[in-house]
């Protein structure tokens, strides 16, 4: 039995993506389980760049079964235009399942997201606008569309009417435009047809997998601090990226569920708002930023960016049972003189070692630094610990000791050649 979760163990964009394609190069099947194309997850190799979004990133592995789970909540139309993307580039050979029971994000999601974002003014999410708050909150009140009501006309035709009738009334109600029924039927059924073809019960063929003995990679979304119950909320997404989610988005049984791998990049970002201890501003922020290409994939927002905090990453670590890590966007930090990191946070006069649950209290949180020297070399090139310089070197086994965990691999650029993996762990 071998299962692996990747987590995001930040505020998402960690670089999981990347991670993910080069463990599938070991792995039978890839699987999503939670979020939608709030997503947005870069690979690059051979010389390509793609981004995915609701996609697993197993996908270029004809050999690989990619698995939509049930826990996502899935835009047809975005994602039927993902796929016919990735046609276009030459990705044909692919095996994809998509669960009967995963939501279907509807157009009036996407328009309510944007109204509640309005309506919040300067106390808005900054969300990525594309229904998923909305969809998972019908999904939670009972009113939501599932994958196995779009395939059925009859089925879809039902539900649809029930649940417009509501969300018309709220929409009209917010000062909004209702949807038309036929208009949106007669849509969405298309889309319903065309994925057809690849929805079955995928708690099923997991279970099958895993009990085969096949390599099963589990691909999370987003970061445990934005996850909706241990996240800094009600800054947070609408799912759970953690691990503990993982068995209930997926349907499969917990005892299946051995190894967590936390991504983390070698310093932190975040994209919307909401609290963010270690943010750095000015030229620092600049230099990080630019070198990181710390743009968002999906909105391509410039992302705030900070130094590395060990509270968040402890407090991930802890929440989502991580034990091992990946070390992104190391290449990143050459070229600084001095490095920091955040081993704990002082709150009203007391040091505390953990993310307070109110927004208030996190908003009180100052970081507390520790300094270490940085290093001048480009190690883009690096393929071992041992060529690293020595401060990099210490940079890495401070994490493990900050942490307690071991960095199983580091990255030295986007591409999946540029990853140095220290240890057989799946
Ligand atoms: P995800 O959402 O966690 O999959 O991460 P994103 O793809 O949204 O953001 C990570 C970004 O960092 C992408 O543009 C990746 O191509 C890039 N990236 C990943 N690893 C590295 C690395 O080690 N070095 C550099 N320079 N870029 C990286
Ligand atoms: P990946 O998988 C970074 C953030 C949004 C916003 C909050 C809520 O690429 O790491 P939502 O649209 O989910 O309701 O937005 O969550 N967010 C992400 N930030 N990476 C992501 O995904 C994200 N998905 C959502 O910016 O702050
Ligand atoms: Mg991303």
């Amino acid at each position: 039995m071998s299962t692996l979760v990747v987590v995001g163990s930040q505020w998402g964009d960690e670089g999981k993506g990347k991670i993910t394609d080069y463990m599938a190069q070991e792995a039978d099947v890839v699987v999503r389980s939670q979020g939608g194309n709030n997503a947005g997850h870069t690979i690059t190799f051979d010389g390509n760049k793609y981004a995915l979004r609701s996609i697993p990133s197993g996908i270029f592995n004809p050999k690989i079964k990619n698995v939509m789970a049930n826990g996502m909540v899935i835009n047809p139309k975005q994602m039927l235009e993902e796929l016919k993307g990735l046609e276009e580039r030459g990705i044909k050979d692919y095996q994809l399942f998509i669960s009967n029971r995963a939501h279907v994000v509807m157009p009036y999601h996407q328009e309510l997201d944007g109204a509640y974002e309005q309506f919040k003014g300067d106390k808005k999410i900054g969300t990525t606008k594309r229904g998923i708050g909305p969809c998972y909150a019908d999904k939670a009140n009972r009113i939501g569309i599932r994958i196995g009501d779009l395939i059925n006309p009859e089925s879809f035709k039902l539900v649809l009417k029930d649940t417009l009738t509501i969300k018309n009334m709220e929409l009209k109600m917010l000062g909004l435009e209702p949807f038309d029924f036929d208009k949106i039927y007669n849509e969405y059924v298309q889309y319903g047809q065309e994925i057809k073809k690849y929805v079955c019960d995928t708690s099923l063929l997991l279970e099958e997998e895993i009990e085969k003995g096949s390599k099963v990679l589990f691909e999370g979304a987003q970061g445990v601090m934005l996850c909706l119950d241990h996240g800094s909320y009600p800054y947070v997404t609408s799912s759970s990226p953690t691990g503990a989610s993982v068995p209930l988005n997926a349907g499969v049984a917990p005892k299946y569920i051995n190894n967590i791998l936390g991504i983390c990049k070698a310093y932190t970002t975040r994209v919307g708002e909401g609290p963010f201890p270690t943010e750095l501003d000015g030229d620092l922020a600049h230099y990080i930023r630019e070198r990181g290409h710390e743009y968002g994939t999906v909105t391509k927002r410039p992302r705030r960016v900070g130094y590395l905090d060990c509270v968040a990453l402890n407090y991930a670590r802890r929440i989502s049972g991580i034990n091992y890590l990946a070390l992104m966007l190391f290449d990143v930090l050459s070229g600084l003189e001095t490095l920091k990191i955040c081993y704990a946070y002082e709150m009203d006069g007391k040091i505390i070692n953990t993310v307070p649950a109110t927004l208030e209290e996190y908003q009180n949180c100052k970081p507390l630094y520790i300094e270490m020297p940085g290093w001048e070399e480009d190690i883009t090139n690096v393929t071992s610990f041992d060529e690293l310089p020595l401060n990099a070197q210490n940079y890495i086994r401070k994490i493990e000791e900050l942490t307690k965990t071991e960095i199983v691999l580091f990255s030295v650029g986007p591409d999946r050649k540029q990853t140095i993996k220290l240890k057989e762990f799946f």
